[in-house]
């Protein structure tokens, strides 16, 4: 799964290389989306320089971290009871242990975990990861420490992220941090900040380092990846005030995956996530044109009611977004388009509902990730509009497009039964040890008996069978991206 961290894994500790001299022990744990994933990489390097390895026995570690999603209330109440969890092992085994909080919840919450949650030594927003080592310090001495400052710089392209929870072919690689759009609904802007993107030769240089390492796969994160503009640092409002050198050499997205497509021919690259308001025709021709672009497209719409997408700020309409998917399957036919939706935002009613289902039976998404309305506070829509829709109608509304998302995600699959699809091998399939697992460039995951192929391989399989989520087959040869 490309945007979302797969259920199994939420929660998961990362594992580092193991440093005779570090002598401390640091026990960090991930929830939420692939950023936070890519940035508990990043405050991992940054430990592992100042005194830490790894563990994964909560138990023996002196600094225990969290890095937390605020995206929906349940993720926050997940992140509360681990947080009782660490209290427990605490008191019960281990005193002298530190809790710190990073990422969306400590940026939400800010100075209320340290007041509240008395268990809580440290709380660390997601642009302030490179003050770990001060603050840490601070906490040495007995002091709570916290950082929540949010900057228009900072994009960590100088730290060069470990990479020990991968599976050593398939990377995430950040572009863009914080979010411009204010959707209604979305406490992202609030907690990672106002939209910057990172130095190409700093994507450049990670994805070589990648590359040099035997990766084969990189996925360029961003909130908003199609929004990617660098004209010399600084924020992407501010653009308008660049000077005209700076504008007349500002790289774009476009640009941008050209350049990586071209600069690394024998590796597969994706993007996550693309914003129907900001995805230009443009974008379409460079996917189309290299064949090392994946042909699939996050493109979440959240409602298909236009009254609703005004609400939620979501600045186009629903014939915009048909416009734009027919252009997707007219420029890229075999692309595949995935989607995010919100059910039960405040005031929809069933006719909204069913101009929902109604979009999603013209675009016939292969894949989505679906929601039930969850209010922030802090939002507009959290702070203007009335939660209204009650829970039972919203889970039934859910239950409704997953199930409809069910049906379109068997008849997309179906589509691969009988053709030949390149996949590239990512590990053993889970369900069989003879089998190997992979995806295709529509994002599908694909298994297939190994035979003599290797991880890492790129395979043409033909499809013989399929389930809503998963293509079986067989390998008919090596493809020539190898
Ligand atoms: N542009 C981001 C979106 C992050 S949030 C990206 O990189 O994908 C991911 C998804 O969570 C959103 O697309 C939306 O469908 C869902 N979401 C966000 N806020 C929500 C809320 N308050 N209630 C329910 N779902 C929400
Ligand atoms: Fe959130 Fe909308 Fe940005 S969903 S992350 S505010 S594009």
């Amino acid at each position: 799964m490309e945007k979302i961290i797969e259920e199994s894994k939420q929660g998961d500790s990362l594992v580092l290389e193991y440093k005779p001299e570090n002598v401390k022990k640091l026990y960090i744990e991930s929830y939420g989306c692939a950023m936070n994933f890519s940035d508990s990489e990043i405050v991992a390097s940054i430990l592992s320089e100042n005194g830490f390895n790894t563990t994964q026995v909560m138990e023996e570690a002196d600094l225990v971290l969290v890095n937390t999603c605020s995206i929906r209330d349940k993720a926050e109440q997940t992140i509360r009871k681990r947080l009782e969890k660490y209290n427990a092992v605490k008191r019960a085994k281990n005193p002298k242990m530190k809790v710190g909080v990073l990422g969306c919840m400590a940026e939400r919450l800010k100075s209320q975990f340290l007041e509240e949650e008395k268990i809580v030594d440290l709380v660390v927003g997601p642009d302030a990861y490179k003050d770990l080592p001060n603050l840490l310090a601070e906490v040495e001495e007995g002091r709570d420490a916290i950082n929540v400052i949010l900057s228009k710089e900072e994009t960590y392209g100088d730290i060069s992220p470990v990479r020990l929870m991968s599976n050593g072919i398939t990377a995430f690689v950040s572009i863009t941090r914080g979010c411009d759009n204010m959707c209604t609904f979305c406490v992202v802007p609030f907690t990672r900040g106002r939209e910057r993107s990172r130095e190409p030769q700093s994507i450049i240089n990670e994805i070589q380092d990648l590359s040099d390492r035997g990766y084969k796969e990189v996925t360029l994160l961003g909130q908003n990846v199609d929004s990617y503009l660098w004209y010399g640092g600084g924020l992407k409002k501010d653009f308008v005030n660049a000077t005209e050198m700076q504008k007349a050499t500002a790289v774009n997205f476009d640009q941008l995956l050209e350049m990586t497509a071209v600069a690394f021919p024998k590796m597969r690259i994706r993007f996550s996530t693309s914003n129907p308001q900001d995805m230009h025709e443009s974008i379409l021709h460079v996917i189309a044109k290299h064949p090392n672009i994946c042909k699939h497209i996050h493109l979440p719409v959240q409602s298909g009611s236009d009254r609703i997408l005004k609400e939620m700020n979501r600045l186009h309409t629903r014939e915009e977004y048909k416009d734009l998917i027919n252009k997707v399957y007219s420029i890229i036919p075999d692309c595949a388009v995935t989607q995010d939706m919100i059910s039960g935002f405040p005031t929809e009613t069933e006719e909204d509902h069913q101009d929902t289902l109604s979009l999603m039976e013209y675009v016939k998404y292969s894949f989505g990730y679906m929601f039930a309305y969850s209010e922030r506070p802090g939002t507009l829509a959290g702070r203007k509009m009335e939660d209204d829709v009650p829970e039972e109608t919203k889970l039934r509304r859910l239950q409704e497009i997953v199930d409809l998302q069910q049906k379109h995600s068997l008849i997309r699959s179906q589509e691969f039964i009988g053709k030949t699809v390149e996949v590239l091998i990512e590990k053993i399939s889970k369900k069989s040890a003879e089998e190997f697992s992979g995806r295709n460039s529509q994002n599908v995951t694909v298994v297939f008996p190994k035979e003599n192929y290797k991880i890492g391989d790129f395979v043409n399989v033909k499809i013989t069978s399929c389930t809503s989520g998963t293509l079986k087959g067989e390998a008919i040869g090596l493809s020539d991206m190898n």
